[in-house]
């Protein structure tokens, strides 16, 4: 079985084909340069890199795979079995582009496209290993997704039934990575430099709070940025560009303590979801899952209350077209009869009963250069 896989959802143009469980191309262009002096994704900027570059993406991913080949200076292409692209959440310019380009494969290959929620991939990525479908996911489990847009836990029966069990309130992890980067003038994206920074420095150094709003499923992490921002205007001043002044040590510092209040918290949540629902397994995917302290305390405290904590492996963790053709090949392969859905959706969520609660963001909204 041959898929071709696009991801365009936010700031990541990919393209990847899996052939027989084998990850056989996986092209990823990351934008974060130019999103870079922003600190954030500005949007118009992302629909236009994603239009500039899926075409070359694309045609890299069909050249490594072996799709598109040459023969005594002819080029053939190989059958394809399907085509499968993101069709949301995300910004609505990317998704457009992925959905276009995702359609104009399918009819030029002439098999059947299919619409894959993108969270869904985030869960579903643990299954790569060594660039092969390898590890297969336990169902029932709880799924975690901690990436810049979304912040949420669902309750995974089977493959394609979920039932989302509570989301963030307002900012995302990673998001909240990203806000306080800026605000330490650090750079984008800011959950990979404060990891590295976080090494450095004392976790316990500042007691931010850690919201866990005890029973709940739901996240917040809004008042821990503004916890932030308050203890760098109390101790710090500003120089004449208008940055906070602050030695070295104590960024690392900050990056620590800051880190851990969301690590705690995380943690915290994902074990009391799993103890709520008496399952022993744990999933976890999206970019905020390549956290080495996250990484490092969650699956200590999993082996203290005896779950299976499965983590993707790092360069799976972030957006990729390698999980959204996984999704495809599992819908493929499905008995079930699975609703294939190809309209774009910048708000779709895995629960079609979770309508957005008050106060919730939209991907569309979220972190986006600019935002507070
Ligand atoms: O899943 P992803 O690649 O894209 C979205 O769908 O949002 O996640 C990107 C997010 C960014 O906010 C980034 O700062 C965060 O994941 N991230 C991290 C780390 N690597 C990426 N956050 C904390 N620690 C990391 N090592
Ligand atoms: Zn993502």
């Amino acid at each position: 079985m041959r898929i071709i896989a696009i991801e365009s959802t936010c700031d990541e143009t990919a393209a990847s084909v899996i052939e027989d469980g084998e990850i056989k191309s996986d092209i990823v262009f990351s934008q974060v340069l130019l999103h870079r002096k922003y600190y954030g994704i500005v949007p118009e900027l992302a629909s236009r890199a994603h239009m500039e570059k899926i075409a070359g993406v694309i045609s890299a991913a069909l050249k490594k795979s072996g799709i598109e080949y040459k023969k005594k200076g002819k080029t053939f292409f190989k059958k394809v079995d399907a085509v499968a692209f993101s069709r949301g959440p995300g910004l609505p310019g990317g998704l457009l582009v992925g959905r276009v380009a995702g359609e104009t494969l399918s009819r030029f290959f002439k098999c059947p496209l299919f619409g894959v929620n993108h969270l869904e991939g985030h869960v579903l990525s643990y299954e790569f290993e060594n660039s092969k479908i390898n590890r297969k996911l336990k169902y029932p489990f709880i799924a975690m997704i901690v990436s810049g847009g979304h912040t949420e836990l669902w309750l995974a029966q089977a493959f394609g039934k979920y039932k989302l069990l509570g989301k963030t309130r307002d900012d995302a992890a990673g998001e909240a990575f990203d806000k306080i980067a800026k605000l330490l003038k650090l750079s984008y994206p800011g959950g990979p430099i404060i990891d590295a920074l976080a090494v450095k420095g004392k976790a316990d150094a500042i007691k931010f709070p850690r919201p866990y709003m005890r029973e709940g499923h739901e996240f917040s992490f809004s008042g821990l940025k503004t916890a932030v921002a308050y203890h760098l205007k109390d101790n710090y001043k500003f120089d004449e560009k208008n940055n906070f002044k602050i030695k070295k040590q104590d960024i690392n510092d900050i990056c620590a303590s800051f880190q851990e209040a969301i690590v705690d918290t995380l943690v915290y949540k994902a074990i009391n979801a799993c103890e709520k629902f008496k399952l022993k397994e744990l999933v976890i995917g999206g970019g905020v899952a390549a956290n080495s302290r996250f990484r490092l305390k969650m699956n200590e405290a999993g082996e203290k209350a005896g779950i299976n904590v499965c983590f993707a492996e790092r360069k799976y963790s972030g957006d990729n077209a390698a999980m959204i053709g996984l999704c495809a090949w599992h819908k493929l392969k499905s008995h079930e009869n699975i609703k294939n859905d190809i309209d774009i959706n910048p708000n779709l969520t895995i629960d079609k009963k979770a309508t957005r609660k008050q106060g919730t963001k939209a991907q569309g909204q979220r972190k986006t250069a600019g935002g507070k």
